[in-house]
């Protein structure tokens, strides 16, 4: 692979989606990249740039990010966002709001949709919380193809073992061969959308809890800086932002600033 192929593609990646590539992060092109040239019948990496500069809206481009991208996740990730969420922020948003009121949630870079379903489970099993609020939860990503899996919310038995109460699965889930797949009553709280956290999102409305996690770490910092800022400009004055176990607001924005002592829950500063 040479090191001009691998800066093109680099600087193709961070415009596209903000994510940083590292040139230690080349054995990552091989192993991710590999079977698309195999399959596209290109012999190296600079013939796949070149086609991703020819067509940059083309599927090939878009293939590229999906790729590059990782989508690791799971139900209840880190747990503490959840406890918190369940003891602070469904009872005050849910006074605040009262009984005919709506919260919206946002699930920026989703992936396959766990950590919306999870939101979701939590709003079902703490409606006395709520105090007969609606919740509204969008799921939104770069990739198409892990939307598309979202949408469909049929995980495998690994999937659902990780993270999932044993009372979580059987209640909000129904077995499918040897997958399980949500309920209706889940999946009708959740909407799905491609969406770029690069892209201004005041398109997608006013949020009163924001879960942007696990993300951040592929940007750089005037990039998470931006996006951080955009979030901002789309939360009601008392909503709250989760981040993942190993980001933080501080040094980047003064946008946001930390609550409740629970080291990954922010409001606006
Ligand atoms: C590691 S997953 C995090 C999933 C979930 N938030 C969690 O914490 O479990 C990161 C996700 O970010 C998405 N992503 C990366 N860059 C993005 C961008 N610029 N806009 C929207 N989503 C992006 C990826 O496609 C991937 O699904």
């Amino acid at each position: 692979m040479s090191s001009a192929s691998f800066s093109q593609l680099a600087e193709f990646l961070q415009t596209r989606s903000g994510l940083v590539l590292t040139p230690d992060k080349m054995y990552l092109v091989e192993t991710r990249l590999g079977p698309l040239m195999k399959r596209e019948g290109l012999p190296d990496l600079s013939a796949l740039v070149g086609r991703v500069k020819a067509a940059l809206a083309g599927p090939i481009a878009n293939e590229v990010v999906e790729l590059m991208t990782t989508n690791e996740t799971l139900f209840f990730r880190d747990g503490k966002p959840f406890e918190h969420l369940k003891e602070k922020v469904w009872p005050r948003l849910g006074a605040a709001r009262g009984p005919a009121g709506t919260i919206r949630v946002w699930s920026a870079a989703c992936s396959t949709g766990q950590e919306a379903y999870s939101v979701a489970m939590s709003a079902l099993d703490n409606a006395a919380a709520l105090n007969g609020c609606r919740v509204e939860i969008l799921g939104t990503d770069i990739a198409r193809d892990v939307l598309k899996r979202a949408e469909q919310g049929r995980y495998s038995q690994f999937e659902v073992q990780r993270g999932l109460p044993i009372a979580a699965l059987m209640k909000h889930f129904t077995k499918e061969g040897s997958d399980w797949r949500v309920k209706d009553a889940l999946r009708a709280m959740v909407r799905w959308r491609e969406w770029n956290l690069l892209d201004p999102p005041t398109p997608l409305g006013r949020f009163d809890v924001v879960f942007l996690r696990n993300v951040l770490i592929y940007f750089d910092q005037p990039t998470k800086a931006r996006v951080l800022d955009q979030v901002a400009s789309v939360m009601a004055p008392d909503g709250v932002l989760y981040l993942g176990g190993a980001e933080t607001v501080l040094g980047v924005t003064t946008r946001f600033a930390p609550i409740d002592g629970v080291r990954s829950a922010y409001g606006l500063a």
